[in-house]
């Protein structure tokens, strides 16, 4: 559009240039003429008078005349004073005036004695008054007709770009994953048949969207399902055993000075290892399945956890708010909320160097609302890549329906937010 408004005003241009020229090229050519016929007329009538210099005083009497002036002067090389100009001339606009006024206007000399000549001016102000009479109308019609045209190449080119408009609109919504959007259908073969392949290939990507998004949710549950059924056999296979373990070690410490020697040693020794393995067991028991997630609800295995990771990082300062009705949140949800706290919370611990982390969870019109903000070194997510965890959250999320933000900035902390609707 640009360039066609471009074009435009480049003819008008041209075509304005043209009329001017010309109004130019006539006012010059005219000034000529004038000057010409008047010199040849004052000649004629000067030379018939046998007193030239009283015909040539009284022809300069008459001073302005139409185009031109006469005047007499005494000397040979001197210029008339005051120019030449008709102070009762209509005048034309002095843009117009400026660019049709000759450069050097004509005059003539004619000597009428020896020390007096007859000067005869040309005056182009009633020359260039008559051009803008006739070009005005021109130069009116050529702007209206620009205007118009640009008018009408407009309203044009509006028509015809909408479906390219809305083509543009429906792939930009492709770019950001919107892959739900339909094109209508458009009169013009040429754009009906774009707007059915684009609606085609929205399908096909909407599907394997659904099918991508299917697919990360049952290896997401499998995943959850496989840590909880480890967990449940750490705790009754390994844990039973290593209980069982302590207890003969315990049996056969409780025989006391009837054992032989370093029998007493090795069950001690027996004991300890199998109380480290324990807590050890313990703590990937904790890790694979969140304790009290499933009996308890997602508040409690967040204090808990928040209590835990406080125990182990004692210079930090954790606060967690939650709120006693999250733990009507199904686990199906819980376990990825509690996830993304638990991945945030490290990621915190581990890169950020904060002095205080705060959790928040909450529950509100239907939504869940989960904040980790820390004030540590924070990052810049332009020059980070993301690792598994950060987008392993994001996948959560998404999985769940919600929406992950995450805002960091070099010394001035993160701040994870999630919005996940619960309906
Ligand atoms: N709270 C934070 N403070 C400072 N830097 C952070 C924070 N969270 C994330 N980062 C930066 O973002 C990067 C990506 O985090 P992400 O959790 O995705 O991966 P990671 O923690 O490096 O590895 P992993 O895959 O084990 O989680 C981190 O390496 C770290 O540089
Ligand atoms: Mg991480």
């Amino acid at each position: 559009m640009f360039a066609v408004t471009l074009l435009l005003a480049a003819i008008l241009g041209a075509a304005v240039w043209l009329v001017i020229h010309n109004a130019q090229r006539a006012v010059s050519e005219e000034m000529q003429a004038s000057i010409a016929l008047a010199g040849d007329l004052v000649d004629n009538t000067i030379r018939r008078d046998d007193d030239a210099l009283g015909a040539a005083r009284r022809l300069s009497e008459i001073g302005h005349l139409r185009h031109l002036c006469l005047s007499l002067i005494e000397r040979r090389g001197a210029s008339p004073s005051g120019g030449c100009t008709n102070p009762e001339s209509a005048g034309a606009p002095a843009w117009f005036a400026a660019l049709t006024r000759p450069e050097t206007l004509p005059e003539r000399r004619l000597m009428v004695a020896p020390d007096h000549a007859m000067v005869i001016l040309a005056d182009p102000d009633d020359e260039i008054a008559e051009a803008w009479q006739d070009t005005r109308g021109l130069l009116a019609l050529l702007v209206v007709f620009y205007l118009a045209t640009i008018a009408v190449v407009y309203r044009l080119f509006g028509r015809a770009l909408v479906p390219v408009r809305r083509i543009d609109a429906a792939l930009a919504r492709i770019e950001h994953g919107d892959y739900g959007i339909r094109l209508p259908r458009f009169s013009l073969p040429e754009f009906d048949g774009i707007a059915a392949q684009f609606n085609h290939m929205a399908a096909a990507l909407d599907a394997a969207q659904h099918e991508n998004r299917r697919l990360r949710e049952h290896s997401l549950r499998i995943q959850e399902d496989e840590r909880h059924n480890i967990a449940r056999e750490l705790h009754d296979e390994l844990g039973q055993s290593l209980t069982a373990i302590r207890a003969d070690a315990a049996g056969i410490l409780a025989r006391g000075d009837r054992l032989p020697a370093g029998v007493a040693e090795s069950a001690q020794a027996i004991a300890a290892v199998a109380g480290r393995i324990y807590d050890q067991t313990r703590l990937m028991m904790r890790r694979l399945r969140p304790p009290g997630l499933d009996e308890l609800g997602l508040d409690a295995a967040l204090e808990d956890h928040v209590a835990s990771r406080q125990r182990s990082h004692r210079d930090v300062s954790l606060a967690y708010t939650g709120c006693d009705r999250l733990a009507d949140v199904p686990t199906a949800v819980a376990i990825h909320v509690f996830r993304l706290v638990q991945e945030a919370l490290t990621n915190a611990l581990r890169h950020g160097r904060p002095s205080r982390i705060d959790i928040t969870v909450g529950l509100e019109a239907g939504r869940l609302r989960v904040d980790v903000r820390d004030d540590g070194d924070g990052f810049d997510s332009q020059v980070c890549r993301p690792g598994v965890g950060l987008s392993g959250m994001a996948e959560r999320i998404d999985l769940l329906g919600g929406q992950l933000q995450v805002d960091s900035r070099r010394r001035h902390g993160t701040h994870i937010h999630a919005d996940i609707p619960l309906a």
